[in-house]
């Protein structure tokens, strides 16, 4: 496929990975601390009813007035006969599972255009998120320095006309950096705030047009109001909208479609579109992977920066293999190493996220494929999007794939062997946990397998029975032992029953034994029920080593019943020893008070106690769920 550049394209179908962000519904006997439920709202864009109301009234301080006095809630009726439970550390008493109407009106109302910029989508400009905002608590001294960025689509409606996907919304990054305020800003917080859309060709084309111009991935119908498409026209628009990362001071916005754009670090002002070149290395596949991972040494502090990218087509006839490469930069951005591969069979594999360990690169392969059929009788009919013609296949098997990173890798392989592989049960891969090596020559590989994944699904399909069975996450180890030449065992065991989605570990302990993990993760813990994700969930995984059968012990924070979690992200503490010395930063989203908060943890404490080190409201402001972050760390002296 095609990025609307008329480049090489992945197509990255992520429907799955919405249920997995945000969600909601949740019912217990025990009401936690109530949250309030009375709202205020702006213009929407969700299918939802006739449940909005229209108030312009803001209630933050008289800061952020100038923004907040245009904008007006999204207010979203409470209808049940009780109050919607509050949050608070170990979640509700008691609980029973009974998703409700309610909680899907609540979590549909956060996915609409984000209030930071109005539709003529002009560059924000940096602000101090002032000391009213502070809701609890005090922000941490030890982030001091360092700048949490986040990406995700921040504009769901595009002129007027709704996409039907989350996921083909305009990249918007945000940056909050934690610094000083200089004296006149008597009323600040050490937070500075920034934000801008990635100013990608689809994006201004359509700025200019003040229309929608392109179709996205997920898009079903043509923007263009012809009734079909050429089926072999697979052009769809770069949305910038996944990942970013700052290496060396150089900003990067991701998104595995397409190339990455760059980004001014002071402004977030798009400067390079759809690079060829990212810290220098010349890209070997026109796209790059919107994951990738940050080794940290944990005696030294050096860090390696590692992405990859595997065309989804072929570029050399006789189109039997696809192109994989693997980069990795020093902390200064000078190159450390490169790798091509050449991967068989792996058309429309669509491989999502990497783990490293100290001697491989490790891909899972879904077990997807182009339905031709489908392409040929429905999308070329404007009636199923690009991404759903791409589809998983009941009854394939995934391949995990490890590439040699090292010499003493290489040694391992055997006969014509360029990389080790092994087949999966039927499952889908989004996200990876972390990968670490045995003295055995074990490599254990945990992840976040889905079920199963359909591509058609929305928003607007989900029912309170969709938290039941159905395709849900399991915090899942695979073991293998690629040092066992002929061996093709795998091993494959569930960690926990809770559902959960984004997860991250230190820095320090990525391609290492890992004991503690945190992601965003359902209030409900059962085999077969699920929801959305509610609540930050930290893994203790010590009691699996060595393949006890055990599960892992769980803290978690609820953050009440209208609330939506996005991707945790790690900090870690400026002296360091404990693998959890280090803080959380998460966004929530409360559709109830329609206002989005930063929450910081530390990572000790989740669970216990108040649970939170501090509750930052973002200025009034809606921001919707994002995908991915990245923690910029403090410059060393
Ligand atoms: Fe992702």
């Amino acid at each position: 496929m095609r990025s609307s550049s008329g480049r090489a394209f992945s197509s990255r179908a992520k429907s799955g990975a919405v249920f997995g962000v945000a969600g909601a519904a949740s019912r217990s006997r025990k009401a936690l601390k109530p949250s309030r439920s009375s709202v205020f709202v702006r213009n929407v864009v969700t299918k939802d009813t006739g449940d909005v109301v229209v108030e312009g009234k803001s209630s933050v301080s008289s800061t952020e007035s100038e923004t907040s006095s245009e904008r007006a809630r999204v207010s979203i009726p409470w209808t049940l006969s009780r109050e919607p439970i509050g949050e608070g550390p170990g979640g509700p008493e008691n609980l029973s599972w009974n998703p409700t109407n309610q909680t899907i009106k609540d979590w549909r109302s956060i996915y609409r255009n984000t209030s930071l910029s109005n539709q003529t989508q002009k560059s924000g400009d940096a602000r101090w998120i002032p000391k009213a905002c502070v809701v609890d608590g005090e922000i941490p001294s030890d982030l001091q320095g360092g700048t949490l960025l986040r990406n995700g689509p921040g504009m769901l409606d595009i002129y007027g006309k709704e996409i039907n996907q989350f996921f083909d919304g305009d990249g918007l990054v945000h940056s909050y950096e934690f610094t000083d305020a200089p004296s006149s800003e008597k009323d600040a917080t050490k937070i500075r705030f920034k934000h801008n859309f990635v100013e990608t060709k689809g994006f201004c084309d359509e700025r200019e047009a003040q229309q929608m111009l392109y179709k996205g991935a997920f898009a079903v119908g043509n923007p263009k109001g012809d009734s079909f498409y050429n089926p072999f026209d697979f052009d769809v628009k770069n949305v910038a909208n996944t990942g970013v990362v700052e290496w060396n001071d150089k900003v990067y916005a991701l998104w595995e479609g397409g190339k990455p754009h760059e980004l001014r670090k002071n402004d977030l002002n798009t400067i390079g579109k759809e690079v060829d070149e990212v810290l220098g290395q010349e890209l070997r596949v026109p796209q790059m992977a919107a994951h990738y991972r940050v080794e940290e040494n944990k005696e030294t502090k050096e860090r390696t920066l590692i992405t990859f990218s595997i065309e989804s087509q072929s570029s050399t006839f006789p189109f039997t293999s696809n192109k994989a490469a693997f980069y990795e930069w020093n902390e200064d951005g000078t190159e450390k190493k490169r790798s091509d591969f050449d991967v068989p069979n792996a058309m429309f594999g669509f491989f999502h996220d990497i783990l490293v360990t100290e001697n491989w690169y490790c891909l899972f392969q879904n077990p997807t494929s182009l339905d031709f059929q489908k392409l040929m009788t429905e999308y070329m009919f404007a009636k199923c999007a690009l991404a759903e013609t791409i589809a998983m296949q009941e009854g394939k098997r995934p391949i995990l794939w490890m590439f040699p990173r090292t010499e003493k890798a290489k040694k391992m392989l055997s006969g014509d062997e360029f990389a080790k592989s092994y087949e999966l049960k039927n499952q889908f891969f989004f996200h990876h946990v972390n990968a670490f090596e045995r003295e055995t020559g074990e490599v254990c590989l945990d992840s976040i397998p889905w079920k199963f994944m359909d591509f058609s699904m929305n928003l607007d399909m989900v029912t309170p029975a969709f938290w039941q069975d159905g395709s849900r996450t399991e915090y899942t180890r695979f073991t293998v032992n690629p040092s066992k030449k002929d061996s093709k065992s795998v091993k494959q065991e569930c960690l926990s029953e809770r559902c959960c989605e984004f997860p991250c570990v230190n820095p320090t302990i990525v391609g290492k034994e890992h004991k503690y993990v945190y992601c965003g993760g359902t209030v409900v813990k059962d085999s077969r029920k699920w929801g959305p994700n509610q609540c930050l969930v930290k893994y203790d995984v010590s009691p699996c080593a060595n393949d006890s059968g055990e599960k892992a012990i769980d803290q978690v924070y609820y953050y009440g019943e209208r609330c939506f979690v996005q991707e945790p992200i790690f900090a870690a503490k400026s002296n360091a020893v404990d693998e959890d010395d280090g803080y959380i930063l998460q966004l929530v989203n409360d559709a109830g008070l329609d206002k989005t908060f930063l929450y910081i943890f530390d990572a000790k404490n989740i669970g216990t106690g108040k649970g939170y080190e501090c509750k930052i409201e973002l200025m009034d402001e809606h921001v919707p769920p994002g995908l991915h972050g990245y923690w910029s760390p403090p410059k060393k002296n």
